[in-house]
């Protein structure tokens, strides 16, 4: 039996070797791989620095090396996995391509630029190195909006894609903040308080990557927990309304110090997350797929969100009387918001990874798994190394919020080397297997030409994926493959 590979549409779903059956909007599986692979080396890259500013984070949690160290995590961590999602996800729910695979691969090297180059220019005190990051933050969002505006115009796909769209403007706004502060760095145009610095975590962890994972995951949770809720899913799509407007709303109350913005605003984001974690629940309940370690990851990560609310509450209760204590709790609080955040990208990034390298391998022809049957999911990642992943980023997470809390060096430097002991084990434990059934493809290939095989391994060739399957993948239900 002889796949033919579905018609591929202009723009950035036209790609070499897209293999039958997948939507013919999925954009080449480097676009999102480049950004995943770079959030992991992110993460090494957060542990080593919060391991570095542990001293400085317990005497100020507001001092410039810690201000580093927040952006490696926030930069080339988080919104690195987020862009690597949008980049894939926007596609795959609105089926219209990127405008540009090559606006994609622009995208992705201003960002890494923009979020290496800050954190190094405000650790060396290089102002011109941190210039040069605000430019490159400011322009990777435009390319970004650039390239998702086309796909994003389509009408009638739901919360998802609202979530999406509110994503980028999230994504924009922060990426010109960010851009002014690093300004301000220049010439000290404006009073950067404390309250200005946490508007610009509340506006990129919840008005742009906050709302993004809420959105994607009202997509990703029925498929990969195998849950049908039934109805109209109405908590879900509070959740994105909520998310995105209570930052709206929040982030300039506390910028300019409007309690009749903030507190409402709190209200509303508190709401909207209240409305996630119902949705999260009803998909829980309607599951169909047995309790696993994706449903550990996925629970956990949801546990940060209350642990992040009483340690914000606390911070407000506690700042009138004592500023230290207060910070450190204000500091613990975006740390456990962020704690949400990482735990459900480490957790996605088991389900989605493995799903494009599957792709990306049965482009170049493979097509069968390590024991000579058909290619599954599972066989592309070691599941004991995905639970040490699992308990080290929840380990790394619980140590960073109770160091910066209490602040205790010794814990903050314990998250850091458990962050990072995360991130090698995350980006070895998801390429390694893929990349070695790679090299053997490419030395089997010279053989097969001998024995007078085309040497050619592309996405026509024969599959041993049954017949049932193979007829529902080219009708374009590639989705049915996930839940492997
Ligand atoms: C997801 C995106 C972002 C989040 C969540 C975020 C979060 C934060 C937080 C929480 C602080 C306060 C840190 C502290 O006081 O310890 C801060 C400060 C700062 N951020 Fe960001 N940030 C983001 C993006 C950016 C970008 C894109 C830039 C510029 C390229 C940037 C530049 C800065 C600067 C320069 C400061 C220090 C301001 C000062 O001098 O007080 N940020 N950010």
């Amino acid at each position: 039996m002889v796949t033919t590979p579905a018609p591929a549409p202009a723009g950035g779903g036209a790609w070499e070797g897209r293999p039958a059956g997948l939507p013919g909007a999925v954009p080449p599986p480097s676009v999102p791989l480049s950004f995943l692979a770079a959030s992991a080396i992110g993460l090494v890259g957060c542990g080593v620095a919060w391991a570095w500013v542990s001293g400085t984070a317990a005497s100020d949690p507001t001092a410039d090396p810690v201000v580093a160290a927040v952006h490696v995590g926030v930069l080339a961590t988080l919104s690195m996995g987020v862009l690597g999602a949008t980049h894939q996800f926007t596609p795959v729910i609105t089926a219209r391509p990127l405008r540009s695979v090559r606006l994609a691969r622009a995208t992705f090297a201003g960002w890494l630029a923009a979020a290496w180059m800050l954190p190094l220019g405000i650790a060396t005190e290089q102002v011109a190195v941190t210039a040069v990051s605000g430019a490159m933050a400011g322009l990777a969002v435009v390319l970004l909006a650039v390239n998702l505006t086309g796909p994003l115009s389509v009408r009638g796909k739901g919360a998802s894609v609202t979530a999406l769209r509110v994503g980028v403007s999230g994504a924009l706004l922060t990426g010109f903040l960010g851009a002014a502060f690093v300004g301000d760095r220049q010439g000290n145009w404006f009073a950067l308080s404390g309250h200005v610095d946490v508007a610009m975590g509340v506006l990129g962890l919840f008005g742009w990557l906050g709302v993004t994972y809420v959105g994607v995951a009202e997509k990703l949770w029925p498929m990969f927990m195998l849950a049908h809720v039934p109805g109209r899913r109405l908590p879900g799509r509070l959740a994105v309304w909520g998310v995105g407007l209570g930052a709206v709303l929040l982030a300039p109350g506390l910028a300019w110090s409007v309690t009749g913005l903030a507190v409402p605003g709190a209200g509303i984001l508190a709401a909207g997350l209240g409305c996630h974690l119902v949705s999260l629940g009803m998909h829980v309940r309607h599951r169909r797929r047995k309790a696993d370690l994706h449903l550990a990851y996925l629970v956990t990560a949801a546990a940060w969100l209350p642990v992040a609310a009483g340690l914000c509450l606390a911070a407000v209760l506690v700042l009138p009387t004592d500023h230290h204590a207060g910070t450190a709790l204000a500091a613990a609080g975006v740390a456990a918001a962020a704690g949400w955040l990482l735990e459900a990208l480490v957790g996605h990034a088991h389900k989605v990874v493995p799903f494009i390298a599957w792709s990306a391998l049965r482009a170049r022809g493979v097509t069968n798994g390590p024991a000579g049957k058909p290619l599954m999911f599972a066989d592309l990642y070691d599941s004991r190394w995905a639970a040490v992943a699992y308990a080290s980023v929840t380990l790394g997470v619980a140590a960073l919020c109770a160091g910066l809390a209490a602040s205790t060096p010794g814990l903050t430097a314990l998250s850091g080397v458990v962050l990072s002991i995360c991130g090698i084990v995350v980006a070895v434990n998801l390429s390694a297997i893929p990349l070695r059934m790679l090299r053997g493809r490419a030395t089997a290939e010279p053989s097969r030409a001998l024995v007078g095989g085309t040497g050619t391994a592309h996405a026509s060739a024969p599959t041993p994926i049954g017949r049932r399957r193979a007829e529902r993948l080219r009708r374009g239900r590639g989705r049915a493959a996930t839940s492997r």
